[in-house]
């Protein structure tokens, strides 16, 4: 099956990446063009007696395609999409625009004083605006986090990894263990119904890492995910648990009462859209839209050159 009528030719430099389901390497296209790819090759095997691809597959890999048409600056552009059947096996390999770093490598060589705000706020908006996309034309991403966001050399931030959290939850039975529950929003910890705010969710903590330079939440269990959540957000009311889930509600998962302040050292109105991006119950949680409007973004201009609160003020935390 080839889902595009001519594909591009390429050859593989080296391998950039590591994943679940198979690898992504750096390669360049060989013709006129010269550009720099990224090519993500991706390996299944069916349990089932089937053989071809999947119509579920078939339904995903058009969906990423017809988001490439589009063109959205925040989100990584995929230049080609094939897939191989073998019996039992399939191969999918993306190919993609080439972006030189990943948000996670971005901040591993940040200086240790921290990022200033005006940077911080250009990469949320950025990464909202690219959500936004998303969550209007119906894709979830599930899996948000540093790894799966791109920066390029021109600061542009464009998310990845998105559109295959279908494919990877019907293989991720086959692969426990593997996927980092940090950036996991509670309702899908919880095993309950969710929707696009699981992403606004992921998108909160991650704009506290981008103050923290280490990640909010820390957990290696389900249940110690929650806990540290609670610690800091809080318990949340009976209430609000949902019945469903197979965790049972306790008060011995965390402290009482919510929290406002959930970080110190961050103003009002980054307290503000923090907190209403990490509110635990999903109907009230904020949405992309939403906190694109938020005065975070727009109530300041820029800064005044004295008053540009460069440096960031987490030095003296772990
Ligand atoms: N378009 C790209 N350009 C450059 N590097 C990329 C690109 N896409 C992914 N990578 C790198 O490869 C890693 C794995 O890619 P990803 O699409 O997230 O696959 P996986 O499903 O294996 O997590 C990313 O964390 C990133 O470092
Ligand atoms: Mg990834």
């Amino acid at each position: 099956m080839d889902f595009c009528p001519e594909s591009l030719h390429y050859e593989l430099l080296a391998e950039v990446g590591e994943g679940s389901f198979g690898k992504v390497y750096k390669a360049r296209e060989v013709g006129e063009k010269q550009r720099l790819l990224a090519v993500k090759k991706l390996n299944f095997r069916w349990e089932s007696e089937e053989a071809g691809i999947p119509p579920f597959m078939i339904r995903e890999v058009a969906l990423l395609r017809k988001m490439g048409y589009f063109n959205h600056p925040n989100i990584v552009k995929l230049l080609d999409a094939s897939a191989v059947s073998i019996g039992s096996a399939l191969d999918l390999t993306l190919v993609l625009e080439y972006i030189d770093q990943d948000l996670s490598t971005f901040l591993s060589k940040a200086p240790a004083c921290g990022l200033g705000r005006d940077l911080i706020k250009d990469v949320m908006q950025q990464l909202l605006q690219g959500l936004d996309f998303l969550h209007t034309n119906l894709v979830l991403h599930r899996d948000l986090k540093p790894e799966n966001i791109l920066v390029s050399s021109r600061r542009e931030i464009k998310i990845a990894d998105f559109g295959l959290a279908r494919i990877h939850t019907y293989n991720i039975a086959l692969t426990p263990g593997v996927v980092t529950l940090w950036y996991r929003a509670p309702e899908v910890l919880l095993n309950s119904v969710y929707m696009s705010s699981v992403d606004m969710w992921s998108a909160g903590c991650i704009f506290a890492e981008l103050f923290l330079l280490r990640p909010l939440f820390k957990g290696y269990t389900e249940v110690q995910q929650l806990q540290k959540i609670f610690e800091v957000i809080g318990l949340p009311s009976e209430g609000d648990w949902p019945q469903e889930s197979p965790i049972l509600y306790s008060e011995s998962l965390g402290p009482r009462g919510s929290c406002t302040n959930l970080l110190p050292n961050l103003d009002q109105d980054e307290n503000d859209l923090l907190s209403h991006c990490l509110l635990f119950n999903p109907n009230r949680r904020i949405s992309a839209a939403k906190a694109l409007t938020h005065p975070f973004f727009v109530k300041h201009g820029r800064f005044p050159p004295n008053d540009e609160p460069k440096l960031l003020r987490f030095c003296d935390q772990e």
